[in-house]
């Protein structure tokens, strides 16, 4: 049997990933040109964001393993063959890369790197007030394994950070939070809010202007998600009336942003090119690797996304 590559990177990525699956993999078949072999012959698909289309008709697929995190894009090819297990991408690497993000965003929002950037480009010596770590109420939405890393990371720093989900989940020596009801509580209570919920049709357009209304004036949003958790007009309205005082941004409606988007110039907005955290081929091989083989000896396979939730 056959295992399908089917990415969107370009041709040196692409054989950097084939390598090191074929090196993890070493009784395998990887091809990464469907039309070299037989449909049928196909029996798993390692995915990173495949154009739409890639999958339809492999009528013998038996597992889907993405590469990436998140697997919205995934979901929302509608020729996708129905009831194939879809297990996404849980790698460690990538979560403290996420949590590292995370550390860096609230850092510099609690002690003003961002305006002291800003105050050296007009050469301005103005130094700001200085707070406690644990005086800045940090809001992680979105508790799977990078939102939970996140939480823990920052409050090992010495934040006040609680935790909000849509489905109840707890986490150790933290006030987590789940359902509507608790989110303007939340949202309310927070200096700073970081995204980390999965994408689905429930969470697309979150970040909206109630939303943004609910949140504490003067507070700041990092956006380490989805783009299209964000109504950018609203969060642009939200930033230039000063009701929130900044956004950091890693994900955009439209990726690369661009180039005459308002957020590139907008004081108040710190743009990231989808870099908070990227998937690190030389541990994500071996644990989609890890995977395939589960499935070749019967196990369970692992890191299973529920169709219905979208995650
Ligand atoms: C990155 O955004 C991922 O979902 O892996």
């Amino acid at each position: 049997m056959t295992v399908l590559l089917a990415t969107d990177v370009d041709a040196a990525a692409l054989g950097l990933w084939r390598g090191l699956l074929q090196a993890a993999l070493p009784d395998e078949r990887i091809v990464t040109d469907r039309q070299t072999v037989d449909d049928a012959e196909i029996d798993i698909a390692i995915v990173a964001n495949p154009p739409p289309g890639t999958l339809q008709g492999l009528t013998h697929l038996r597992l889907i393993q993405s590469l990436w995190a998140g697997v919205d894009k995934l979901l929302a090819d509608a020729s996708l063959p129905p009831a194939v297990p879809i297990a996404r991408m849980v790698d460690p690497a990538m979560s403290t890369a996420m949590a590292e993000t995370a550390l860096w965003a609230v850092l510099s929002l609690h002690r003003g790197f961002f305006e002291y950037a800003a105050q050296q480009r007009t050469q301005t010596w103005q130094p700001l007030p200085q707070r406690r770590a644990d005086e800045v109420a940090v809001a992680v939405l979105g508790l799977g394994e990078m939102g939970r890393c996140v939480a823990l990371r920052l409050a090992a720093q010495g934040y006040c950070v609680s935790g909000w989900s849509g489905r109840p989940s707890t986490l150790q020596s933290m006030a987590t939070h789940h359902g509507d009801e608790a989110l303007t509580g939340v949202l309310r209570a927070a200096d700073i809010v970081i995204n980390l919920l999965p994408l689905t049709p429930v969470t697309q357009g979150f970040f909206c202007a109630r939303r943004f209304e609910a949140m504490r004036p003067g507070a700041s949003l990092v956006n380490l998600a989805r783009g299209a958790h964000v109504v950018d007009a609203d969060l642009l309205a939200a930033l230039d009336r000063g009701h929130l005082q900044h956004a950091v941004l890693d994900v955009f409606n439209t990726e690369p942003l661009p180039a005459d988007h308002r957020y590139w110039r907008n004081p108040h907005v710190t743009v990231l090119p989808h870099a908070a955290a990227q998937t690190d081929a030389r541990s994500a091989a071996d644990i989609a690797a890890a995977n395939v083989r589960r499935l070749r000896a019967g196990d369970a396979v692992q890191n299973l996304v529920d169709r219905t939730w979208g995650y």
